[in-house]
């Protein structure tokens, strides 16, 4: 049986991915910085659930004692986000009012987190058979698109920031531990909370290359950025 822990899985593409994961024979762990969140989504789904939260140590290290005392890790999606710089209002702050305090709180979850959570599962999943991450990224984390001519703008900083710096955590990951398939995956514009729920995909629509590569066997790719039609640009 595959264990897999998906952090931020209470609600979104973290959920939805669970369902899927679930539904395809995985023992999933619903990381939930709420445990109440957490126990109400793993209840929904069939799955576990353990309170994480990526920025808090003792939360991170308590959840690798849960899942390791039930019999290890598989795969780790690191999926918990947020989006600190897209306002109530779906504003986004841009360069000239972005501060430091916005971008250390974005890397605090979207960085900081996913190595602390990288860092503390590591042991679990070298003792995996065929051990797994996906990092969930974004599209706009490729500096190549960022810098196409007539590509979309965005105006944020620290967002993308922060997934950029998740690619190359994904790559240079993936380059010290071989023999586990380590991606980073653009799920796409999806309707959910840390967009306001303007996003144009569903949860199902955004999930799937989640999926996939969380699916991904020992043969597939490591050190790629993916989303659903194929690789893209870093
Ligand atoms: N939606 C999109 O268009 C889109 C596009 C590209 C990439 N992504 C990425 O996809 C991932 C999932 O986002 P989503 O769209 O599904 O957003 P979402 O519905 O807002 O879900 C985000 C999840 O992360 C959790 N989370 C936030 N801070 C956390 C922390 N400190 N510790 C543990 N969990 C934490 C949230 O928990 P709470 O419920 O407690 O807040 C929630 O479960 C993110 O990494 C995001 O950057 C999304």
């Amino acid at each position: 049986m595959t264990a897999t822990l998906i952090t931020g899985a209470n609600k979104g593409l973290g959920f939805e991915t669970a369902r899927r994961l679930v539904a395809a024979g995985h023992t999933v762990y619903i990381g939930s910085r709420d445990a109440q969140r957490g126990r109400r989504a793993a209840e929904q789904l069939g799955a576990r659930a353990v309170q994480l939260d990526v920025t808090n140590e003792t939360s991170v290290e308590a959840a690798v004692k849960t899942i390791e005392a039930d019999g290890g890790l598989d795969v780790l999606v690191n999926n918990a986000g947020i989006a600190v710089e897209w306002s109530d209002t779906n504003a986004v702050i841009g360069a000239a009012d972005v501060t430091a305090e916005v971008m250390r709180q974005t890397f605090e979850t979207n960085v900081f987190g996913t190595v602390r959570v990288l860092h503390a599962f590591l042991p679990l999943l070298q003792r995996s058979i065929a051990p797994v991450v996906v990092n969930v990224s974004s599209g706009l984390a490729s500096l190549t698109r960022a810098t196409t001519p007539g590509a979309p703008a965005y105006p944020g900083v620290a967002y993308p920031a922060s997934k950029t710096a998740v690619n190359m955590i994904t790559v240079q990951y993936a380059k010290a531990f071989p023999n586990m398939r380590i991606n980073a995956v653009e799920p796409g514009f999806t309707k959910t909370d840390l967009n306001g729920n303007n996003g144009l995909q569903t949860v199902e629509q955004g999930a799937e290359i989640i999926v996939r590569m969380a699916r991904v066997g020992v043969d597939g790719p490591t050190g790629g950025y993916f989303d659903a039609e194929g690789t893209l640009p870093w």
